[in-house]
């Protein structure tokens, strides 16, 4: 069985859901405390024991290969200032050279269509995918059990979550089949499923690990929802031929493509970082006092 060593991410989405924050800035590039979301992304996999990192980008997107770049002048600068804390948390994230490349989405497709934009960097092998809106915490678990679950059974695996059933429309949805290690077999998929029609309440998180032969399904893939070329419809007929699970991801993922859930990111992941989180409950509690019982009713 071939190891997962390649992780895709597909960084081409114009964050319309996000503007006018995303109109010269990538929405990937937006900050969650104090990294780029795409950093959390990138950690994930890496963490996952990944060795090379594909982006599919587009244009705008520039700054994304800047970021994952040897920064020389601030490394210099931050060295002869003796800031070698800083120092050594920007070489702990830095991927070495050749671990990392780039190619161009150059029409906004859909997923499905990014995703075949990578075929020929990731070749014959079997590739994680991590969607860069969606960042998990605890942060770097996800993608390593799906790796671990792999290891044990093959096939392909996508991550699920529970969401509410009024939100299934805005989702990837599976059916759940027999247990199967630590997943379970996937009995269909359906992309944004109208109201009523969604298989179960389990919704794909952003986190993929799929079979190479994905890709010439893709090749002549039809459109599906929203007009796009949709990855769902892909996995489904990949999922006809092959073997397919589940995993029930047990943390929390955050969609930081919508103003919301980039928020509640922040306050999640602000409130896990020890050197700061004790003043920011602290002025989370101020400001619920503060704006009285209307904002303590909101938040239950
Ligand atoms: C994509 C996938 C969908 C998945 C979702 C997670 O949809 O197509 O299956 O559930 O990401 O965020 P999008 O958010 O691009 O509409």
């Amino acid at each position: 069985m071939k190891r997962v060593r390649k992780a895709v991410f597909p960084v081409a989405g114009l964050g319309t859901r996000f503007l006018p924050a995303t109109k010269a800035i990538p929405k990937e590039m937006l900050t969650v405390v104090d990294r780029p979301v795409i950093q959390y992304v990138v950690d994930e996999a890496r963490e996952a024991g990944i060795e090379h990192f594909i982006f599919v980008t587009g244009r705008n997107k520039g700054v994304i290969e800047d970021h994952f770049d040897i920064q020389f002048e601030l490394n210099h600068t931050l060295a002869e200032r003796g800031k070698d804390e800083q120092l050594s948390k920007l070489g702990a994230l830095q991927p070495k050279a050749g671990q990392t490349s780039f190619t161009r989405q150059q029409e906004p497709l859909g997923l499905g269509h990014a995703v075949w934009c990578a075929r020929d960097l990731v070749g014959d092998e079997p590739f994680a995918l991590l969607l860069p809106d969606m960042i998990t915490l605890p942060d770097q678990g996800c993608m390593k059990d799906m790796v671990s679950l792999y290891n044990e059974t093959g096939g392909s695996i996508i991550a699920v979550e529970e969401c509410d059933p009024a939100e299934a429309h805005k989702y990837g949805i599976i059916g759940r089949g027999e247990d199967a290690g630590t997943g379970f077999e996937i009995t269909g998929m359906v992309e944004k499923p109208k109201p009523g029609t969604a298989p179960s309440n389990l919704y794909i998180n952003g986190r993929y690990i799929l079979q190479p032969e994905i890709f010439s399904i893709l090749e002549s893939q039809e459109k599906g929802a929203g007009n796009e070329i949709q990855l769902t419809d892909g996995m489904l007929k990949l999922q006809q031929e092959q073997s397919f699970y589940g995993y029930h991801y047990r943390g929390r993922t955050f969609d930081c493509g919508s103003p919301e859930g980039f928020i509640e990111a922040n306050v999640a992941f602000a409130l896990q970082r020890t050197d700061i989180n004790h003043g920011i409950a602290g002025v989370i509690r101020d400001l619920l006092d503060e704006l009285g019982p209307e904002a303590k009713r909101a938040v239950g």
